[in-house]
């Protein structure tokens, strides 16, 4: 496992982290000795980066990570998140005292005395623009609640304009993978000057980047990939980026001619991610110790060839952008 930076100066992250969203719900079902049993293999194989909220499985997933950490030796770096939590998008969300509950819940279910790093998680632009909720994150700082805090986002937009606006801001959470490449151009290198930490979600693209769903794939009514793959119940870009279900299936088959010899499709999929400098970490949310372990080898592995990026830029450009629906 190789580290990145997390704050450019002393805090480092593995480049491939854990997300959590799985252990929550909304992925079908994972049971907590099989969502224990994940973590524990990546964390033996160098992961140090959980990515988590409150809102997923209304505690669940924290709960899970915080029984983890009970029994853990090993320093772990736990990304939160606020702001959905208990219904996304209520005005009483984005309130202070919510706020201080909210993190005081966190601190409880984590075992932990101040949070790693708590994100906005995709709240409304209008919030992020009053300006509001970072004040009541700096003061949930000052009174040493949490350490850093970032957001998590739904568009480049909002990225960019929280690169230009938000002292104190550590973290970016974005969207981005090799159906996903516009956040390159848009603030790659604005966040690299600014020094804001990268956090890559979706790396998989929900799973499709596997290569492992064909035309006759189902999932359980209670997994995002069948309630949200049009974008039904919340932002359609966090259900296979975006992109309709069958199409990624067409899409996935011209990347597997491309796999380097004795890869997975995840694992190019992953490193693709890795081989960009602004990215701090890759937090592909694996359901069991296997895919974790498949996927912490990505690290492991040499960056793609020039060529290979020129050409999976190229597919992006002629092949799948156009494809990618919502708000981008
Ligand atoms: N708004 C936000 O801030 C937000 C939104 C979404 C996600 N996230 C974070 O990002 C994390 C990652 O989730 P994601 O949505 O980005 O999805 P993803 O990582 O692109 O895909 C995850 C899914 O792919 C499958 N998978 C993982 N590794 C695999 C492997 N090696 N081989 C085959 N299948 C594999 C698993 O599902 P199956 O085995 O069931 O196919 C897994 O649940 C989440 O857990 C969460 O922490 C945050």
């Amino acid at each position: 496992m190789k580290y990145r930076c997390f704050d450019h100066s002393t805090e480092t992250i593995s480049e491939i982290g854990v997300g959590t969203w799985q252990f929550g719900g909304d992925w079908g079902s994972v049971s907590e000795t099989q969502a224990l049993e994940t973590l524990q293999a990546a964390v033996q194989r160098g992961v140090n980066f959980f990515d988590t909220a409150d809102v997923y499985g209304n505690g669940r997933s924290e709960s899970i990570i915080g029984k983890f950490l009970k029994n853990s030796k090993e320093k772990i770096f736990v990304a939160t998140k606020i702001g959905r939590f208990p219904i996304p998008g209520g005005a009483e969300n984005y309130t202070w005292d919510h706020f201080r509950q909210h993190t005081e819940n966190s601190l409880k279910r984590l075992g932990v005395s101040r949070l790693d790093l708590t994100q906005l998680h995709c709240i409304p632009f209008d919030y992020i623009r009053s300006g509001e909720v970072f004040d009541w994150l700096h003061r949930l700082q000052k009174e040493g609640k949490i350490n850093y805090f970032g957001v998590s986002v739904e568009t480049t937009s909002e990225a960019e304009y929280c690169l230009d606006h938000v002292d104190g801001l550590a973290s970016l959470q974005v969207i981005f993978n090799v159906f996903r490449q516009k956040p390159i151009q848009k603030f790659f290198k604005k966040a690299q000057d600014k020094k804001v930490a990268l956090i890559v979600r979706l790396p998989l693209s929900s799973g499709i980047l596997s290569g492992k769903m064909t035309h006759t794939t189902r999932f359980e009514p209670q997994d995002h990939r069948q309630y949200n793959r049009d974008g039904q119940a919340f932002n359609v870009g966090e259900t296979f980026s975006g992109i309709p279900f069958e199409k990624g299936i067409e899409l996935t088959e011209f990347l597997k001619q491309h796999i380097p010899q004795g890869w997975t499709l995840a694992q190019m999929a992953l490193r693709w991610c890795l081989d960009f400098e602004a990215v701090t970490t890759v937090i592909p949310g694996a359901k069991n110790a296997t895919q974790a372990v498949e996927n912490v080898r990505a690290s492991e592995l040499m960056p793609l060839s020039g060529q290979l990026h020129q050409i999976l830029e190229r597919f992006y450009q002629e092949r799948v952008e156009m494809h990618i629906r919502g708000a981008y």
